[in-house]
């Protein structure tokens, strides 16, 4: 069985949390090197985790390093450089959100993965989650009849609060990251995931919380200004055909009793149970109104996944491996991931304008 090296360029929260703990399930992928403009950080991570190879910077990485796959897991503002380099170097490319800050620097990615016949992979996961996927076939069977209405819940408290932090967060309250980029990301992957691309998008903004304190880590106890960009949103999306959707997402809810996602069509509602989540969710649970076999109610919760299995993160490198054998598109398409990013950018002028405005791209 072919391994497939795989490099990680950024060493912060989500490297060490999330992939390179989970890497180590995934049986076709070997790491063979970790990257971080923090060179330091890099080497730390490499002596923690045992990687072989540690560098300080992408040109280093690829000159000097031999490897097959990039995943791309440093800070929002640096992805489209780091991502540009490696597809023009050849490599397959896992790339966190958002992939870049305009629709043009996402078309340019486009170009250089099929220039380089490289696979390229968007995140978030959503679009491979069992349980999108569940609710995908649900809608699609017609089980819940026209869809009339998307709700999305894609809010916490705030990457100083909400996780566990030695590296120092200020860099999410600024230009070309904050809570849109952050996690107005997700819902609206999560939206279009199960809806496909919108037609329309409108927005509601505030700046609720100008100042947070960070309440882990190396930097616990930091004041850090946070009034640069609206840390509380709900945007309005509209499909066309009587469907719209509406997605809260922010900064600003330390605590949230409300299901991740629910959609509401003419003869059912379709949920998928628990707070956001990007691994294995708590379920997906069905209600049918359907008079011809006289059945009105809840069904739940439906099994997403094989008993003994759960679904991780780390799962975009094994779609990645199978994209790349099979000479198959991945399950994270750079194309959804584009029409996400038209409507984060449009969500401003939308704001600005105060006004619904339509969007112009579609996967
Ligand atoms: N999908 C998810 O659930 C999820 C959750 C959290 C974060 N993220 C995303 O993951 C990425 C990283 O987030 P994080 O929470 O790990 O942040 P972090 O601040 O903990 O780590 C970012 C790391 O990138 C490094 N870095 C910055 N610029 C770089 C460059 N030019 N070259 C190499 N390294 C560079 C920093 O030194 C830092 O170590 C972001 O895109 C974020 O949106 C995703």
């Amino acid at each position: 069985m072919k391994k497939w090296k795989v490099a990680i360029m950024g060493c912060g929260m989500i490297a060490q949390e999330i992939y390179i703990p989970q890497m180590r399930r995934i049986e076709k992928a070997e790491l063979v090197a970790v990257c971080d403009i923090n060179a330091d950080r890099a080497k730390e991570v490499a002596e923690k985790f045992h990687v072989p190879q540690w560098y300080g910077g992408i040109d280093e990485l690829l000159g000097k390093c031999e490897f097959d796959i990039l995943m791309d897991t440093a800070s929002i503002q640096a992805h489209h450089e780091i991502n540009m380099k490696a597809l023009r170097a050849g490599k397959h490319l896992y790339s966190q959100k958002p992939i870049a800050l305009t629709v043009e620097e996402v078309t340019e990615q486009i170009e250089a993965a099929k220039a380089a016949n490289v696979k390229f992979s968007a995140s978030p996961i959503h679009m491979i989650r069992p349980d999108i996927q569940k609710v995908r076939e649900i809608i699609q069977s017609g089980a819940i009849g026209k869809v009339t209405m998307v709700r999305v819940h894609a809010s916490h408290g705030g990457p100083e609060y909400f996780q566990f932090r030695d590296a120092d967060p200020s860099w999410f309250f600024k230009p070309g990251a904050g809570a849109l980029y952050d996690m107005g990301v997700h819902g609206i992957t999560m939206a279009t995931a199960v809806m496909g691309p919108a037609k329309e998008v409108g927005c509601m903004a505030a700046i609720s919380e100008p100042e947070r304190t960070v309440r882990s880590g190396a930097f616990d106890g930091k004041k850090i200004k946070s009034d640069m960009l609206p840390d509380n949103y709900l945007i309005t999306l509209d499909w066309g055909d009587g469907c719209i959707g509406i997605i809260d997402t922010g900064f600003c809810q330390k605590a949230s009793t409300v299901n991740m996602l629910e959609v509401y069509g003419t003869h059912g509602t379709v949920t998928i149970l628990g707070e956001l989540t990007i691994g294995q969710g708590e379920g997906v649970r069905l209600y049918v109104d359907d008079p011809a076999i006289k059945v009105r109610g809840w069904m739940d919760p439906l099994p997403v996944t094989e008993p003994d299995r759960e679904f991780e993160q780390c799962e975009c490198l094994a779609d990645l491996i199978e994209a790349i054998e099979q000479d198959t598109q991945t399950g994270l398409t750079p194309e959804h991931a584009r029409h996400v990013i038209d409507i984060l950018c449009t969500i401003p002028k939308a704001i600005e304008e105060k006004r619904i405005l339509p969007l112009h791209t579609e996967f």
